[in-house]
């Protein structure tokens, strides 16, 4: 099967959690695309969603599904998103499609993260994937020097040579370099450096239960 067939294979698998009657949290990313074009054929069983970016938003809304402000709701039973990395405690990490703030915003908002990835993004120790941290843009070359101290090399992401600017107007970096082995320590230190936004270490708001698309099919792997 092809990286897309298991994409596909993982968004109709996670219909299955998705509460009846609710308001379900909704990812971004090729994934959680795969996902919204299945949650289509279920959306007159759902109140609506709430949307971690401005891409899931209109392709939700394309749909006919009402998207809710976050503020609008109080707690969802189920986020459902991808991963750009998952560990065997389901924590990862995430921002490659650079819309981890409001990820992890809905994240901590649901009682349960249902990630849903192919299996190239199971790791045994998250650092591979160059680590996605949003940032205020004046503590751009301070972030560096405290990510050079740590032995990791952080670069401003680029859209069309200019630095890409986040759905909150800020930047991002990704560094690479970095061995994550107490992903939960890192992501409490990283979140406290004055200028980071968000890091895209998910330890605190980790996933509960992950589809992992492979060859032999979904395998569910319970954290
Ligand atoms: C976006 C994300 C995505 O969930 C992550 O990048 C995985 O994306 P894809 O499903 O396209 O591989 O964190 O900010």
């Amino acid at each position: 099967m092809t990286q897309d067939e298991l994409k596909t294979l993982v968004g109709r698998a996670a219909l299955n959690y998705v509460p009846l009657g609710e308001v379900v949290g909704v990812g971004t990313g090729s994934t959680v695309n795969r996902f919204i074009e299945a949650l289509a054929t279920m959306k007159d069983q759902i109140r609506g969603a709430v949307s971690s970016s401005v891409a899931s938003t209109e392709r939700l809304r394309a749909i006919g599904i009402r998207v809710f402000d976050a503020n609008e709701v109080e707690d969802l039973a189920v986020y459902i998103d991808g991963a750009d990395e998952i560990d065997g405690r389901g924590c990862m990490i995430k921002g490659g499609g650079a819309a981890l703030t409001r990820e992890k915003i809905v994240a901590a908002q649901s009682r349960r993260f249902v990630c849903i990835a192919d299996d190239s993004k199971r790791v045994d120790m998250l650092g591979k994937f160059p680590l996605p941290v949003e940032i205020v843009p004046m503590a751009t070359q301070r972030i560096v020097r405290q990510f050079a101290a740590l032995g990791g090399t952080a670069r401003v992401r680029l859209k069309d040579g200019q630095p890409l600017v986040t759905d909150n107007g800020q930047h991002i970096l990704d560094v690479t370099g970095l061995a994550i082995r107490d992903p939960l320590a890192f992501e409490t230190e990283v979140n406290q450096w004055p200028g980071v936004v968000t890091v895209g270490v998910f330890a605190q708001q980790k996933a509960a239960v992950c589809l992992l698309g492979t060859s032999g099919g979904v395998q569910v792997l319970n954290f």
